[in-house]
């Protein structure tokens, strides 16, 4: 199929690209570069050995889409672009509103005058909010509980308006638990701009020695050890989700969400260990107090996207803290020069 990739040089982004074109389906990277890297799709290009087309542009600007699409002609669209900061979305609502809502439905109405009624969107577990029960499956009630998170929940509601309305059309929504790790090759991986603000990148760079310490936020949540447990899915698992779920929509019409967790969880604590353990390297930390907007604990039910996509999470928490440290050693300073 001709997949247009939005957000295609970011985290997720990369990743996703290569089980994407081994499947050799033909690819069109659409991405602002605020985030992410034009280095990364270099890599990429290189670990694949296979080309694709890449556009410079925002999905609000609705003349950079209609070229991309008039020469492009996707059949299907990987929704990946957006903003992504849980607390920067507290401090500015309307950038995240405007780049993830209206962008999102600029990236729609693109898709409908050129009759491209598949669509792929990057959700996430956040639209769930505190838990209600574990593990959450994609029936357990939406109440998300920061802007970034009503983002997606947003988004989600107009996907599947726009799917209603539309004859023939097909989304899913793939609600990601937390992504992490990086490709086996250690060339591509998670550069945040500026201090991590995730748990993972952030220990990786401590294990380097770039960052002093990690700060733990609460000990006292209700779980094995006092802090936050959290369902880690390695980003090359994710990545294959994507293609599962593309496959899915060229074949099934509707609107689903689907779960993309490994249904097993980590505590911050037990995340430190194995990275310790993968990197040789000490991870010094300190118990802080809580951070505002975390839930306790987070864990997916992942049994619709075993059933209606084949997909199944194969990595562990080691894989994660393995690739994430073999990026991180390799490449100490990301991509570089974007700091
Ligand atoms: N944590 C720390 N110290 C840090 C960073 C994180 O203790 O420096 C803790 C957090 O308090 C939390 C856990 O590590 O308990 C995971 O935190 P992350 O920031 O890595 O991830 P979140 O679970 O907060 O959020 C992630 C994504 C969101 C997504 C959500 C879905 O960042 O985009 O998962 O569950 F919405």
């Amino acid at each position: 199929m001709r997949v247009l990739v939005t957000g295609g040089a970011g985290y997720v982004g990369s990743h996703t690209l290569l089980p994407l074109l081994r499947a050799r389906h033909h690819v069109l990277v659409f991405d602002n570069f605020s985030n992410g890297s034009p280095e990364a799709l270099r890599r990429v290009k290189q670990l694949s050995n296979a080309d694709f087309d890449v556009c410079a542009g925002d999905i609000r600007d609705a003349q950079k889409l209609e070229q991309a699409f008039g020469e492009f002609r996707p059949d299907a669209v990987i929704h990946l672009a957006g903003l992504k900061s849980v607390g920067e979305s507290d401090r500015r609502p309307l950038e995240y509103y405007s780049q993830n809502v209206v962008g999102s439905i600029e990236l729609l109405k693109a898709m409908q005058r050129h009759h491209c009624r598949k669509i792929v969107f990057s959700s996430s577990a956040t639209v769930y909010g505190e838990a209600r029960y574990l593990p959450c499956d994609e029936e357990h009630p939406t109440l998300p509980l920061k802007p970034y998170g009503r983002t997606k929940y947003f988004i989600e509601q107009i996907i599947r308006d726009w799917s209603s309305a539309e004859a023939g059309s097909s989304a899913v929504l793939l609600r990601y638990f937390n992504p992490a790790g990086a490709d086996a090759s250690g060339r591509i991986g998670e550069d945040p701009i500026g201090v991590p603000a995730n748990l993972v990148p952030y220990i990786a760079q401590v294990a380097t020695g770039r960052l002093a310490s990690l700060r733990i936020f609460g000990g006292d949540y209700e779980t094995r050890d006092g802090t936050g447990e959290r369902d880690f899915v390695h980003v090359e698992d994710l990545a294959r989700a994507h293609v599962a779920a593309i496959d899915h929509v060229a074949r099934s019409p509707g609107c689903e969400a689907i779960n993309v967790g490994a249904g097993s969880g980590a505590t911050v604590l037990e995340m430190v260990k194995a990275f310790e353990k993968a990197s040789g390297m000490p991870i010094p930390f300190t118990i802080a107090a809580r951070r505002e907007g975390d839930v306790s604990r987070s864990l997916a039910a992942a049994r619709k996207a075993e059933s209606m996509l084949g997909w199944k999470a194969e990595r562990d928490i080691a894989d994660i803290c393995e690739t994430a440290w073999r990026w991180q050693s390799g490449n100490p300073d990301g991509y570089g020069n974007r700091k």
